[in-house]
């Protein structure tokens, strides 16, 4: 009602509401480098189809007479407790998005409390965003580099600047085939965006012969060899372990195997995620991962997911098949496009608040009581 009343002032400035709206007005206000970089896929993008259709198949099956008046979104995760399942994904190079970057999406998710994922390739270094969201829940994304000082080395500023959890993510040790961003020939590190975390690092610099300032050439130079490390292997999940007391997540899990030994090898939790749909094309939909995921888990730590969440019976389907949170990433960005923190702000308010209504017309009164038997089980492995 609150939504609605609003709306019966029209407001020329009003924002979009649907995802698809956002992303039309976003089109309208970025060029073609930047819009492509955040809206397009890997390869064909049929990974990125595969996620939305992961979500259109499964269907919910509503219940009814079950006293949904008063309804509970918190969910705890990590021994924190959040207001929803909903967090804010780890997304680099803002700055291409907007001139505030991620000071506005981190503002925004503290004022509505909602968890930030800082990622390694934010425009503005970690510690800024730090001190903007004052004492709000915020995790770092670490991008785990060749160069095992400035690993080290972001894991001691994450800890030290108040973030209470490591997403490491594990899908991108390279850059992916990325078919618009070649067409357009547009990679924003190059041209020196993202790379904030990096040329603040004492690590990153004491490999240079000249500050990034003086010579910022030979930073991107330094930087294009260091970002990512495709030689890794399980058994070096240890040095992170030896390196942060802060729970580590492991993002990009899809296969079964790979939860098995992330369990073995003793995280603090997982995200499903296929980076969505900007690393492997032809992957299946990261939903579609997640049943067998989480029947290797077992609860014994929580699962989180993304790729493909837009809306909030989006939400509901990822913790019917198991769930602990979701992450939501492009509708983010495409707030952050049209209207910085304010944007960001109105598209988690509508997540969050699609979700409230939809949980409570399917049945339920908090989150934590769905489960896999408000699924349509039909032809569907839940
Ligand atoms: C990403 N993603 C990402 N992930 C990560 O771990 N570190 C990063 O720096 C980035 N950067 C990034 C940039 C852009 C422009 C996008 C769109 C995505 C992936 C992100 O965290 C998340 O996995 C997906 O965005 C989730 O899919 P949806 O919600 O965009 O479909």
């Amino acid at each position: 009602y609150q939504i609605y009343s609003t709306m019966t002032n029209p407001d020329p400035n009003r924002l979009p509401i649907s995802y698809e709206e956002w992303e039309k007005q976003a089109r309208e206000v970025l060029e073609d480098g930047p819009f492509y970089y955040v809206a397009g896929g890997a390869g064909g993008e049929r990974t990125m189809r595969a996620n939305v259709a992961a979500f259109e198949q499964r269907k919910l099956i509503p219940r009814m007479l079950r006293n949904v008046e008063e309804r509970d979104l918190s969910v705890e995760l990590l021994g924190y407790t959040f207001p929803s399942p909903i967090l804010q994904a780890p997304i680099g190079v803002q700055s291409i998005i907007h001139p505030e970057g991620e000071l506005a999406s981190a503002k925004a998710s503290a004022e509505m409390g909602i968890p930030y994922i800082a990622s390694s390739a934010s425009s503005v270094p970690m510690e800024k965003i730090a001190e903007a969201m004052e004492d709000a829940a915020r995790w770092f994304q670490l991008y785990w580099s060749k160069d095992p000082d400035v690993t080290a080395s972001f894991l001691r500023r994450a800890e030290a600047s108040g973030y209470s959890a490591i997403v490491v993510t594990l899908d991108t040790p390279m850059m992916a085939w990325r078919e618009d961003d070649l067409k357009n020939v547009y990679l924003p590190f190059l041209i020196g965006e993202g790379v904030g975390n990096y040329f603040t690092d004492p690590a990153f610099n004491a490999k240079l012969e000249k500050s990034p300032k003086e010579d910022p050439t030979a930073a991107i130079m330094y930087w294009t060899q260091i970002f990512g490390n495709p030689g890794l292997t399980w058994d070096d999940i240890s040095f992170i372990q030896e390196h942060t007391n802060l729970p580590v997540l492991l993002k990009g899990i899809m296969h079964p195997d790979d939860a098995k030994l992330a369990l073995e090898y003793g995280v603090n939790g997982i995200i499903v995620s296929n980076h969505g749909g900007r690393q492997v094309d032809g992957t299946q939909g990261a939903l579609d991962a997640l049943p067998k995921v989480c029947n290797v888990i077992q609860d014994r730590i929580p699962v989180l997911m993304d790729s493909g969440i837009r809306r909030g019976s989006d939400v509901i389907k990822a913790l019917a098949l198991g769930a602990k949170g979701v992450l939501v990433g492009r509708p983010c960005m495409y707030g952050l496009a049209v209207a910085g923190q304010r944007g960001v702000m109105e598209v988690l308010r509508n997540i969050v608040a699609d979700l409230d209504i939809t949980l409570g017309l399917s049945g339920y009164r908090t989150v934590r009581d769905i489960d896999h038997s408000v699924l349509d089980q039909t032809n569907v492995e839940v």
